[in-house]
């Protein structure tokens, strides 16, 4: 009898557990088809279903979910609309949506951590496929500008550097803020991803003087001195073994009194140990992704690279997301 008990309140439990699911899924599905947007002014289920060619019976199941959270509003006439807006993702089309985040959880993320079982018994990992998944992830990066950025703002004025390189610059918006920033900068972004390139170039066409070239970082010569070096969210592309090489090459293109920033996700005893786990998790899940450092290997490939660790200071501390200083 007791047993039973415990069983029935064990499932309760799991089932509560999963109910903050509910709420991403549901503004998955509303981002990936801008429901939230067509729901923006109180319409029917069917009105929109019709509009927008969607399955009327799913339609209506998201709908009584989004009733259910309070992300959806019911309205007089039979109509519905999108409550709490100021907290949903906006529509598709703006690049600046969060929606992105949530697509690169839902997409990518979670089948990963369900693929475990699949995986953890087979020699098969998943390969991560660049070309399917790039842009998502250089968008999802660049959620964390905002954050990061003033980092690099405050060494590029005490320092008063004249000239910066990005590896693996992504959608080049560290390179575009600088840009903006500091008009005098030479500024260089490389970037492995065609896709991915061509997009930042897109980005920085009003900036000239930005140039973004499409290259691997371990096949790229440069001549010209750098005065700050970023290698922003790359670490965990490349193997642990080759880290040392990718920050040997980053050292010979930067200047005597020049400077590396890491900006990188790190497994931290203090700090962010939820996310970083399950990050490490998703890495290691693809046979092309490499598990997060933590601060000791940091240390040590930069000790096998000749250069000296200045500072590890957190960005962003729940996330466990750090910039790491080095010098020559
Ligand atoms: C997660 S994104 C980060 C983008 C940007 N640095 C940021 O922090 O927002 C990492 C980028 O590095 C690029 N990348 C990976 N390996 C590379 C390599 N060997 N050389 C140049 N770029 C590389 C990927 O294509 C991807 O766009």
């Amino acid at each position: 009898m007791l047993n039973d008990y415990v069983r029935i309140m064990k499932a309760r439990g799991w089932m509560k557990k999963n109910i903050p699911f509910l709420y991403t899924w549901h503004a998955y599905v509303g981002y990936e088809l801008d429901l939230y947007e067509y729901f923006r002014k109180p319409k029917t289920i069917s009105e929109v279903a019709q509009a927008y060619d969607l399955k009327l019976d799913l339609l209506e199941r998201w709908m009584e979910v989004g009733l259910a959270i309070k992300y959806m509003k019911k309205m007089p006439k039979g109509r519905f609309r999108t409550s709490r807006s100021f907290m949903l993702p906006s529509g598709k089309k703006n690049p600046r949506s969060t929606g992105v985040i949530l697509k690169e959880m839902m997409e990518l993320h979670i089948p990963a951590l369900l693929s475990y079982p699949a995986i953890m018994t087979t020699e098969n990992k998943q390969t991560f496929d660049h070309d399917m998944h790039g842009g998502v992830v250089a968008q999802t990066s660049s959620l964390l500008e905002q954050a990061a950025y003033p980092v690099m703002h405050q060494i590029v004025k005490k320092k008063g550097a004249e000239s910066v390189l990005d590896v693996g610059c992504g959608h080049a918006g560290y390179l575009i803020r600088l840009a903006k920033d500091f008009p005098h900068l030479k500024l260089t972004g490389i970037e492995l991803n065609e896709g991915v390139a061509n997009e930042a170039r897109l980005r920085c066409r009003d900036y000239p003087e930005l140039n973004i070239e499409c290259r691997d970082a371990f096949e790229w010569n440069y001549a010209e001195k750098k005065d700050l070096v970023l290698i922003n969210n790359l670490l965990h592309y490349i193997p642990h073994e080759k880290r040392p090489d990718l920050l040997k090459r980053a050292s010979s293109w930067l200047g005597e009194a020049g400077e590396i920033i890491i900006l990188t996700p790190m497994k931290h005893e203090k700090y962010g140990r939820q996310f970083s786990s399950v990050f490490n998790s998703f890495f290691s899940a693809f046979s092309n992704l490499h598990p997060i450092p933590g601060e000791g290997d940091v240390k040590e490939i930069a000790e096998q690279a000749g250069l000296h660790v200045s500072s590890i200071r957190p960005v962003i501390k729940e996330g466990g997301w750090f910039a790491v200083r080095l010098v020559k």
